[in-house]
């Protein structure tokens, strides 16, 4: 029966491009850092949506926002979602995309009067991307109790303030007690964000794992001086040892093959002046690998590439963890059950990793989880040029709506 449901493609498509406007960039694409006032637009505006399809909307102490839907019986929901901040120059898709195809869904079982065995619900998480306040995923990270609540609000962002202050600020602090409700299974949509569906011609990636994450900032104090009379071998110099570190970084992954990758994608220099020897240099060092061992192995050594040279040239080095998540296995059933179903919709698929972080991996925690990903074309993400074709949009909120009926309708 629930087999000839579909999703309305266009509208989904157009509520994508509708919520692409806040925080809108000028070329396209968005800004909408976590806990901004863009993001406050941003969660009002799907709120109300939750509010218009009938859902019962709750917002707890970190701002993570869950609307319910009730089902025939009670008990945990079958929930989906993903977030809705971006980074700096993100695109419209990210995240926006399993929320927005969430609502989709339920959009969708609203005008066909059915209504599912187990309660739905579409959540969205606060702080995903951790651009703004690391680390990345926090407030799914919160919900499972892998971070405390105190531990999350006195975090300082980027520009110093605090996720409680903004939580304040925007309005985003609720009442729903952290860590509810309880999810019977988690299923999340996203776009790919790399190039491995569109290269191979596959509309549908059935995600089996997320790889782990390293971010670390890494701090140089040095001596600032004049730049046309310090000799050479008197330089207490930051920006040098951050600029080697940063291109040792490049090298030691390159030599790890396999998934590693790393990004030195922040690196500030004070007083930042054409004629004076640095100060202080401050940058961050994101490594990934689905290989905790090797993830281990280059994390190391690009540690001891930095205090070796902070000793040579005579700076203090110090080192922050930002954000360090293990490789997370998605459920076996659960994945399958994305496989199978992408095929029964007539929809090429294949297995594979997650090169992004995601909320899903949060929640593999505490419920079943996998994910859908549909392609990016060109692999392109956080940036404005992101992109993701309607069609594939439709087929992958058609998987999600089949695999949730799935999973709410099985006793
Ligand atoms: C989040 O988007 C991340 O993977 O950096
Ligand atoms: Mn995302
Ligand atoms: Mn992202």
């Amino acid at each position: 029966m629930s087999a000839e449901l579909r999703v309305d493609g266009e509208r989904l498509w157009q509520r994508l491009q509708t919520l692409g406007e806040v925080g809108g960039l000028p070329g396209g694409g968005v800004c909408r850092l976590a806990l901004t006032e863009e993001d406050r637009l941003g969660r009002d505006k799907v709120m109300s949506r939750m509010h218009e399809l009938g859902l019962e909307v709750h917002q707890d102490a970190i701002g993570n926002v869950f609307g319910l839907r009730a089902g025939r019986e009670a008990g945990a929901p079958v929930m989906t979602g993903s977030h809705i901040d971006t980074v700096r120059t993100g695109g419209v898709y990210d995240g926006n995309l399993g929320v927005l195809a969430g609502l989709e869904v339920v959009e969708t079982l609203n005008r066909a009067g059915l209504q599912t065995r187990r309660p739905l619900c579409v959540a969205f998480f606060t702080n995903e991307e951790g651009a703004r306040f690391a680390p990345d995923m926090m407030g799914s990270l919160v919900y499972v109790g892998g971070m405390t609540l105190e531990q999350a609000l006195t975090t300082r962002g980027i520009d110093g303030e605090s996720v409680a202050d903004c939580l304040d600020r925007i309005g985003a602090a609720g009442q729903h007690p952290v860590g509810q409700p309880d999810v019977h299974a988690f299923v999340e949509l996203h776009v790919e964000q790399g190039p491995v569906l569109e290269r191979q011609g596959i509309t549908i990636g059935a995600v089996e794992q997320v790889q782990g994450i390293s971010w670390a900032e890494y701090r140089f104090t040095g001596r600032s001086n004049h730049a046309g009379t310090t000799p050479m071998d008197m330089r207490q110099d930051a920006g040098f040892a951050a600029m080697d570190t940063a291109s040792y970084v490049r090298r030691r992954v390159s030599e790890a093959g396999g998934h590693q990758v790393g990004t030195v994608g922040r690196m500030s220099l004070t007083p930042d002046l054409v004629n004076v020897v640095p100060q202080t240099a401050c940058m961050t060092v994101d490594l990934r690998n689905t290989d905790d061992r090797v993830l281990t192995q280059v994390e190391a050594d690009v540690e001891r590439h930095a205090r070796e040279l902070a000793k040579q040239e005579g700076l203090l080095f110090e080192r922050h963890t930002l954000a360090r998540f293990a490789p997370v296995d998605f459920d076996p059933g659960v994945v399958e059950l994305v496989e199978n179903t992408a095929r029964r919709l007539g929809h090429s698929v294949r297995r594979m990793p997650s090169g992004a972080g995601h909320d899903a991996q949060m929640l593999a925690r505490v419920c079943p989880t996998a994910m859908i990903f549909v392609p990016s074309v060109g692999g392109i993400s956080h940036n404005i040029e992101e992109y993701t074709a309607m069609e594939d949009i439709t087929a992958g909120a058609n998987v999600l709506l089949q695999v949730l009926l799935e999973l709410a309708q099985t006793p």
